[in-house]
């Protein structure tokens, strides 16, 4: 498995150094930017509604909340943004989050790189095809509200709270995080 995983890290370092070919400097840059400005922008949109949940029903209500409104709201901003925005992760509370291929490989990278003793947690830009560019970065858990629904059940996240996330989400993969664990990534297609 290790192995694996170790060879699949190869592959990607090695796609991203030999595939230096028809995306510029500048253009790595522009679309590096875009990306951060619009994941930054989707994170406000989403915890700006998520703590107005948070403060009139505490986390039923919020978790609620991210049931219904998560994917609408991604998928508004998308369209807004003429890009395709996306949350995915190694381990999934909404199914309809699960990553493709290379999404898996990216989240390997980053998940690879958080244990290391200086994680170096940056943005990648992959040419997806002749139309499409694809920028992936990293999801922390910065924030300690976030453990109330992701964190370690009985310690961070109550038991009766997570109860009620189970009840939508019954096949819920997405806890036991602690501060500056890599919850999951930002893959945002962009059009050229
Ligand atoms: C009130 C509970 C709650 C809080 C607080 C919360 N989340 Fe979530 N999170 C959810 C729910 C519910 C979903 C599933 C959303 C959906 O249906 O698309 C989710 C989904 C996600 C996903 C998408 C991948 C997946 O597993 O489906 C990421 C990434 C994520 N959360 C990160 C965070 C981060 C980072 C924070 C803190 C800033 C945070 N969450 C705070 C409840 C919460």
């Amino acid at each position: 498995m290790k192995k694996s995983i170790l060879a699949l890290l190869a592959f990607v370092l090695l796609l991203g150094c030999g595939k230096k070919t028809s995306l510029t400097e500048e253009e790595i840059t522009t679309y590096t930017e875009k990306g951060k400005a619009i994941s930054q922008a989707t994170f406000m949109a989403l915890s700006t509604q998520l703590k107005q949940a948070m403060q009139s029903g505490g986390v039923e209500q919020a978790a609620q909340f991210c049931n219904i409104v998560a994917l609408p709201l991604t998928d508004s901003l998308s369209r807004q943004q003429n890009a395709v925005i996306k949350r995915t992760s190694l381990k999934l509370r909404n199914p309809l989050n699960a990553p493709d291929s290379m999404e898996i490989v990216m989240l390997e990278m980053y998940d690879m790189m958080s244990k290391m003793r200086n994680p170096v947690l940056v943005p990648k830009i992959l040419e997806k095809n002749a139309d499409e560019i694809q920028f992936f970065a990293p999801i922390q858990i910065k924030n300690e509200t976030c453990l109330k629904c992701h964190g370690v059940l009985g310690q961070t996240m109550s038991e009766e709270d997570y109860a009620f996330i189970k009840q939508h989400y019954p096949n819920d993969q997405a806890t036991g995080y602690k501060m500056d664990d890599v919850r999951g990534m930002w893959s945002i297609t962009l059009k050229r």
